[in-house]
């Protein structure tokens, strides 16, 4: 049998062998197989300043543009470790060095970066950045000399394919705390500042959306495509062009697929009978390509409906109500259960959770304190739990450390303008200024960098 160069070197590895021996035998050979060459790395790469370099920026060359030259616009970064290191998910040397590629790809220097690796020829793992997002593309996998050659070719896949919609579920398993409202002002938004955006209304029991819109459910074109095995090519007439005339802006349009009436008249064991809740996410991949942002509007409760939509999903943005414990509650659910079970399905590392918001409501500070308090308690709760001990923090108080005890959670504010517009067929953003400044707010926090 004849092994690869990428084989031969991991074979030459020793046992513990430290990240500079990493770097001289294993680096070269890996980068070799994903197609980039020499001059087409920068190692040290200087992320904001000297003090935060990491181990390599990538980037292919144009005619004129030698990325070893100019380092401008780096694609992927890569943060090397030694084999004395271990890099086992959830180890906590991999924790910190997850957070240490994070705040790379977030630096000023990678605003371009796409893709970033951790790895220390041991394990290995692949996160996209999509604008502020970063979100695992891989489960973080076990290389050996055997899978080694298999693991790259999946990588380089992914990281040349061209760069493709970021899918955002909206969801708690609490009704009323303003997914649909979320999804539809959060295109609006979305639309506005030229991003290419798709809604899919995947709540049919409510079709809200639909309503608000004044689009007429259609017979039963959605469920015809998900139910169809054969074909994932997109039916004519399955989504709508919306277009609003902007007073100095001018037309901004966005899409959606409007549910239909079949999804609606059927039962959750029928639909699961003829469509797997794997489906979804098949039949919108061809359209990834096509735009920036898919939102998909999902119904309150754990069924077909929410389970295809989280499956379908890179991430999961969760609407709560401070004043509403069942919300905070549940979102802690969603983010302990829910995801893992969907996670274990795929087996890409995905969905993940984006930290929950506070929506539609007026917050006072001792009101702010006592919802701190039920947090407090349900992260100190989700920390014991028998099944899935996870620490909540980041997903409640993102921006908490032990050093700033920052407890802050983003929120939208009750606005009448907000749910007046559910019945105007029109975006409340498009209406009114302070909506738009609302969730232009939401949009930078969680999305765009
Ligand atoms: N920020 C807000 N300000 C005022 N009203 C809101 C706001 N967000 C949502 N609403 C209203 O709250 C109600 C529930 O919102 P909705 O988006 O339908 O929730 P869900 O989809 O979670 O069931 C709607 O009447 C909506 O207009
Ligand atoms: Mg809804």
């Amino acid at each position: 049998m004849e092994y690869s160069q990428l084989q031969q070197a991991l074979l030459r590895l020793p046992g513990k062998a430290p990240q500079a021996i990493v770097d001289s035998i294993f680096v070269p050979e890996f980068l070799n197989a994903l197609g980039y060459d020499v001059n087409e790395r920068v190692p040290e790469f200087a992320t904001v300043n000297s003090s935060e370099k990491v181990d390599y920026a990538i980037r292919r060359n144009t005619d004129k543009d030698i990325f070893i030259h100019t380092k401008s616009k780096p694609y992927l970064l890569i943060e090397l470790k030694g084999r004395d290191i271990n890099l086992s998910e959830n180890s906590n040397h991999y924790k910190s060095a997850v957070a240490q590629l994070k705040r790379y790809l977030l630096a000023p220097n990678c605003q371009s970066v796409q893709w970033g690796i951790i790895t220390n020829s041991i394990h290995i793992q692949l996160f996209r950045k999509h604008g502020k997002v970063i979100h695992p593309c891989l489960p973080c996998l076990e290389i050996t000399p055997d899978n080694v050659d298999k693991i790259v070719q999946l990588i380089k896949a992914k990281i040349d394919t061209p760069q493709q919609a970021l899918t955002v579920a909206i969801y708690n398993n609490k009704g009323g705390v303003g997914k649909t409202t979320t999804t539809l002002n959060l295109a609006a938004t979305l639309a506005f500042l030229g991003k290419q955006t798709l809604i899919i209304d995947f709540d049919p029991n409510q079709v809200d959306l639909t309503n608000s819109l004044a689009l007429k459910p259609k017979e039963d074109t959605l469920y015809s495509w998900l139910e169809n095995k054969a074909s994932t090519s997109v039916p004519a007439g399955l989504s709508f062009r919306l277009s609003f005339q902007i007073p100095s802006k001018g037309q901004i349009a966005f899409d959606i697929i409007p549910s239909d009436q079949k999804l609606m008249e059927l039962g959750e064991e029928e639909l699961r009978q003829h469509i797997k809740i794997t489906r979804l996410r098949q039949v919108i991949e061809p359209l990834k390509s096509r735009y920036d942002y898919i939102l998909i509007d999902s119904p309150p409760n754990w069924r077909f409906f929410s389970q295809s939509a989280l499956y379908a999903s890179d991430v999961v943005l969760i609407p709560t109500k401070h004043n509403n414990m069942f919300s905070l509650e549940n979102a802690a659910v969603v983010i302990q259960r829910f995801i893992p079970e969907i996670q274990a399905k795929r087996n890409d590392g995905g969905p993940i959770a984006l930290p929950i918001f506070y929506n539609g409501e007026y917050i006072t500070d001792p009101q702010r304190r006592t919802a701190q308090k039920e947090i407090d308690k349900i992260i100190e709760k989700a920390r014991h739990d028998d099944v899935n001990p996870v620490d909540l923090t980041p997903y409640f108080y993102p921006k908490y450390t032990p050093a700033n005890q920052n407890r802050h959670i983003f929120d939208i504010p009750n606005y009448a303008h907000i749910a007046a517009a559910m019945f105007a067929r029109i975006p409340a953003v498009y209406k009114n200024r302070t909506a738009y400044e609302h969730y232009l707010a939401l949009a930078k926090e969680y999305f765009l960098q």
